[in-house]
């Protein structure tokens, strides 16, 4: 995947999100930019890296919401309208631990049969912590404050938030792997 991969993705989110959920694509441009961060730090699959955070939310456009259940809608669009590559649609479904959430939609066996996690998982830590440490509205946050947000906005007793309770550590350990990693390709300058 090179620079029109990320060009591409860019337009495809934003067509989708800029004008339905003005939100939504505001939170997406800021992990799109964590991801050109990390991704030049780390020198790792930058542009799959790039597109994934560009597309992750893409399935919470109302248009595309068929399961209600956003990083399986948003990969099934990716590939079956877009031909989108197998790595970047499994990617987006799986992106920030969703086959969690999956489980407490029923979901978990459809998601896993369909877009199996990726097997570099500094690649899929890499997008939960772009995505965690970025607020709604698209500003720098830490993963405490996102958790804390997500269950505020959810509630425990959501579905949302039974997966945030569930998730939170795996989502901590992920984000301590990519600051551990980044501390120390900045060692090595
Ligand atoms: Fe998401």
């Amino acid at each position: 995947m090179g620079d029109l991969a990320v060009e591409w993705s860019t337009q495809v989110a934003q067509a989708e999100l800029s004008t339905a959920l003005p939100r939504r694509w505001a939170h997406t441009r800021g992990v799109a930019e964590r991801a050109v961060e990390v991704s030049q730090a780390l020198g790792k699959g930058a542009s799959l890296l790039v597109a994934a955070a560009t597309l992750h939310d893409v399935g919470y456009a109302p248009r595309l919401t068929k399961t209600g259940f956003h990083p399986l809608d948003g990969a099934r669009f990716l590939r079956d309208e877009h031909g989108a590559g197998e790595q970047l649609v499994r990617l987006v479904a799986n992106h920030s631990f969703a086959l969690l959430e999956a489980e407490e939609r029923g979901l978990r066996e459809v998601l896993e049969a369909e877009f199996p996690l990726l097997e570099d998982q500094l690649l899929v830590d890499a997008l939960v912590y772009c995505d965690m440490t970025t607020t709604p509205d698209g500003e720098r946050t830490t993963a405490e404050e996102r958790v804390a947000e997500i269950r505020g906005r959810y509630g425990d007793d959501s579905v949302v938030g039974r997966f945030i309770r569930r998730a939170a550590p795996e989502i901590f350990a992920a984000v301590e792997r990519v600051e551990d990693a980044l501390a120390a390709q900045s060692r090595r300058g």
